[in-house]
């Protein structure tokens, strides 16, 4: 067997390409961002084919930087951007439209509708989610409504839908030529289409969209012994290399992270925050704004699920700062420029951007920096920026804690803001619990490999894996408890005015 596995990461800013050892250590990487398209306020949208393209040219890169052939690689996982929605002509290739992503707000009237007309109980206990405009379900029913020809398409059974795992997987097997339409569990518990407790697409939830089931792929396992299909020689792996694996980004961060056992759980810091704990095979539904999704699938064993908190901005905050108000130059530059002051000097920020998620679920919620003085710099500013990731992710923890009853002892963390060292201390101080951050920070890409590995015997059981998982940084606690409270209680004020905006 080969002696490497390769992922392919597909973000919502970039995508990335890793070749990773036995071991799981990083052999190489190349990573390539693309355009986020924003055409009116609220909506945000990718170039299907730029993202296609990215891909290829990150395999390819990656593989001459490693001095290596696809044949190297004994297996392929893909892990994406869930819910982000493509809609494409099988026997053109092309999509109809560009790929609506997770963060877009535009289907509010519809996820508001369904809540209105009383559907909302039903999805939430069927797909175990909230109406709300991050899922793809909405999202295929707007593409349907306002795209020329795709109604009829689709019913022909011409126009197909897939998460951008979907759509690379297509691609990679040959597109036109006869590509796989194939997705996993994972990704298919994030559309509000499939029941968690089937695995299956559902009628009654199909039918509140409005969308024809032919246009959905095949729903497999997360890691699939039975492979999704194999690379094409003359893709850009130049090799047929076993596909045998795909899970939404977050889902390959718990594997990553060797989450394999119920109360386990890790915070993954991207564009978002992601906090997941494992439920093991007990699917257990909140009753304080959570989400309960499936976690992973191995082969032809039970579904494995999830509690998940899903914050919409975080990483994207600090983007913002960047591109927007100019305030600092790169990402680190909020680390430097919050150190400037001792606390938050009594400002908050809220972003709310897109709406505010879990625990809230309120779309129509927008951003609000609060409590500003003549007195605050921009250095407040970034301050409040990084108390915000980590404010929204307390918002969350403290959800966990009361539908589980698991209390959280160690924090695991990985993603990019976690080299942010202020915000991982802050993140301590504002939970009271350790903060933990591994070695290979990559685990979203690490665990696409593992999935892959897993499923063409690279690795024999999931013991193996948490032989890899070592610890890099600890955070303490340094906060007294009273600076706790009253932090909290300043960011619970500040995010009331962000819902009371629009009442
Ligand atoms: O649900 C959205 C999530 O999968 C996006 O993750 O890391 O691309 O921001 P990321």
């Amino acid at each position: 067997m080969a002696d490497y596995v390769g992922a392919i990461d597909q973000g919502t800013t970039s995508t990335r390409f890793m070749i990773f050892d036995h071991g799981g250590n990083e052999i190489a990487r190349h990573q390539l961002e693309h355009e986020q398209i924003m055409p009116k306020p609220g909506w945000v949208e990718h170039s299907p084919f730029e993202i296609w393209e990215r891909t290829s040219s990150a395999i390819k890169t990656t593989l001459a930087r490693a001095g290596m052939q696809g044949s190297d690689l004994a297996a392929l996982g893909i892990t994406n951007q869930r819910e982000t929605t493509v809609v494409w002509n099988k026997k053109t290739g092309r999509p109809y439209y560009n790929a609506i992503v997770w963060q877009d707000t535009r289907t509010d009237r519809i996820a508001t509708a369904l809540e209105r007309e009383g559907h909302g109980d039903v999805i939430r206990r069927k797909a175990g989610l909230p109406p709300a405009t991050y899922f793809s379900g909405g999202k295929i029913q707007w593409i349907l409504e306002n795209v020329e020809g795709v109604r009829e398409a689709a019913e022909a059974g011409e126009a197909i839908f897939g998460n951008t795992d979907c759509w690379l997987l297509w691609n990679l097997t040959g597109g036109t030529r006869g590509g796989v339409h194939v997705t996993d569990v994972t990704n298919a518990s994030r559309t509000m289409l499939m029941d968690l407790e089937t695995l299956d697409w559902d009628d009654e939830l199909l039918a509140m969209f409005d969308i024809p089931r032919q246009m959905l792929p095949e729903i497999r396992p997360s890691s699939d012994p039975e492979f999704y299909g194999h690379t094409l020689e003359d893709g850009p792996l130049g090799a047929a290399v076993p596909l045998s694996a795909s899970l939404g980004d977050q889902q390959a961060a718990m594997v990553g992270q060797v989450c394999l056992a119920p109360g386990e759980a890790k915070n993954t810091y991207g564009t978002g925050n992601f906090l997941l704990l494992n439920t093991g095979t007990e699917l257990v539904r909140s009753k304080n704004g959570l989400l309960s999704t499936v976690c992973y699938q191995f082969g032809d064993q039970p579904p494995i699920y999830a509690l998940e908190g899903s914050i919409a901005v975080t990483g994207s905050a600090v983007q913002w700062l960047r591109d927007q108000l100019g305030l600092i130059s790169g990402a680190s530059q909020s680390e430097t420029l919050a150190r400037e002051v001792e606390d938050n000097g009594g400002v908050y920020f809220v972003p709310a951007f897109s709406g505010l998620f879990a625990p809230y679920w309120r779309s129509d919620a927008r951003g609000a920096i609060v409590g500003l003085s003549r007195f605050n710099t921009n250095a407040h500013i970034a301050r409040a920026t990084l108390e915000a990731i980590c404010y929204q992710s307390r918002d969350v923890a403290d959800a966990m804690e009361k539908d589980s009853g698991v209390e959280l002892e160690v924090l695991k963390v990985d993603g990019g803001v976690t080299a942010n060292n202020l915000c991982m201390q802050i993140q301590a101080d504002v939970l009271g619990v350790p903060v933990s951050r591994p070695v290979v920070a990559e685990t979203t890409a690490l665990g696409a490999a593992y999935a892959a590995g897993l499923a063409v015997g690279f690795w024999k059981d999931p013991e193996e894996l948490r032989k890899n998982w070592n610890e890099d940084t600890r955070w303490e606690p340094q906060w007294s408890d009273e600076q706790r409270q009253d932090g909290y209680r300043g960011w619970q004020k500040a995010v009331q005015r962000t819902l009371d905006w629009v009442d």
